[in-house]
């Protein structure tokens, strides 16, 4: 968009809906219920429009629960690797589920939230996962019980358990044998409760993606175990859908061309740096002109990739970096001071928001 100043982030609602659409098609012929994971995207602006289609939120901490409650306006499920006892206080007000991640902490806080759905995550000790940094099942992992008859001796106080253990799981055939061994492994467990949350990080919304099968799968799981089952997407629920647009400012050389546009990878696309992964800019194989594209901070490796283009570049080239939506508004900070990229949101009847700009003053309020 010609008249807003890059950086920013653009959300493309058409985009969102084409995933949000796969996700009500589970609830609609599957009974399969989907919160969002708000660790990956709290963007509420198009809240308005995932709130048709998914049934509430997930969250890590307190304040994501109570943005869940604010802003989605359905259910709340609180979840937390630990919980201090003013979060409870202030969770137990809102919150529909809380989900537990030890039993020290359940037995902790048993009394104060008696009154809601608890639950408790289990590590079931398999993942599916290309990094160790997500992997939940990793050697001294703390996400999750492992102990089986621990859980077996407080099953009375709970009404459901959550399994995470996917990490971009795109094969439907792995995910199925991670659900048969939780289902021969926990049979028991599972038949004394209500629900079952499967996690997030499985890429249902992809087109190869086998979606009637995945749909029939959680459908027998659930009813073999007379469960409501959960899902928490996060990336899936977003893949696809946004861009952080930015603007070239200078070309320099140092053996090859590089680009440097006026964002940063540390700043604005943290998740790429941290998992070393390029970032998704059109590459035109045929290109004849390479530049390496860089961001303007100060950090000598703030390269989000190489890249063939079709024309030259010059200062004022507009470069869109795709698939911006998960783990990058969530994770922006003022690395450098830098101009935190506005929130632009593309609605479905092709108008454009700008939801959210940033200030020299929020960044002086961030510090003190
Ligand atoms: C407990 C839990 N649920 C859901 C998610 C969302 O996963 P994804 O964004 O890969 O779908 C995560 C991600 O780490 C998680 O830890």
């Amino acid at each position: 968009m010609k008249n807003i100043e890059t950086p920013y982030y653009l959300i493309d609602e058409s985009k969102l809906l084409k995933n949000l659409k796969k996700i009500k098609y589970l609830k609609d012929n599957y009974g399969v219920k989907s919160v969002l994971a708000l660790k990956c995207f709290s963007s509420w602006c198009v809240f308005d429009l995932m709130r048709r289609y998914m049934d509430g939120t997930t969250s890590s901490s307190l304040y994501e629960a109570r943005l869940g409650y604010e802003k989605f306006k359905k259910e709340v499920h609180a979840y937390s690797a630990a919980f201090s006892k003013s979060d409870i206080d202030e969770l137990k007000k809102f919150s529909n589920k809380v989900i537990f991640n030890s039993i020290s902490q359940l037995k902790m806080f048993y009394t104060k939230v008696r009154n809601l759905k608890i639950g408790l995550r289990i590590n079931p000790q398999i993942s599916y996962s290309d990094f160790d940094l997500a992997d939940p099942a990793r050697k001294y992992s703390r996400l999750g019980v492992k102990n089986y008859k621990s859980v077996l001796d407080i099953s009375h106080l709970l009404s459901g358990v959550m399994f995470h253990c996917n990490c971009e799981n795109e094969n439907f055939n792995k995910f199925s044998s991670y659900l048969d061994h939780i289902s021969k492994t926990y049979a028991e467990l599972l038949n004394k409760l209500e629900w079952v949350s499967l996690g997030g990080g499985i890429y249902f919304t992809k087109d190869t993606y086998p979606l009637e099968k995945f749909g029939k799968k959680l459908k027998n799981f659930g009813d073999k175990f007379g469960v409501q089952v959960y899902l928490e997407p996060g990336e899936t629920a977003v893949t696809q859908s946004a861009y952080l647009v930015t603007k070239v400012l200078d070309i320099v050389h140092n053996e090859i061309d590089i680009a440097i546009v006026d964002s940063s990878i540390e700043a604005h696309m943290l998740d790429l740096l941290v998992y070393r992964t390029q970032a998704k800019i059109e590459n035109n194989k045929n290109g004849k002109y390479k530049y390496m594209i860089a961001g303007k901070s100060c950090l000598a490796g703030d390269i989000f990739g190489m890249y063939n283009f079709k024309s030259k570049l010059k200062a004022g080239s507009t470069i869109n970096i795709s698939d911006a939506a998960g783990y990058t508004m969530v994770k922006k900070n003022w690395f450098n001071g830098l101009a935190m990229p506005s929130i632009v949101v593309k609605r479905l009847n092709g108008s454009y928001d700008i939801a959210k700009k940033f200030s020299y003053k929020d960044y002086i309020q961030s510090l003190s």
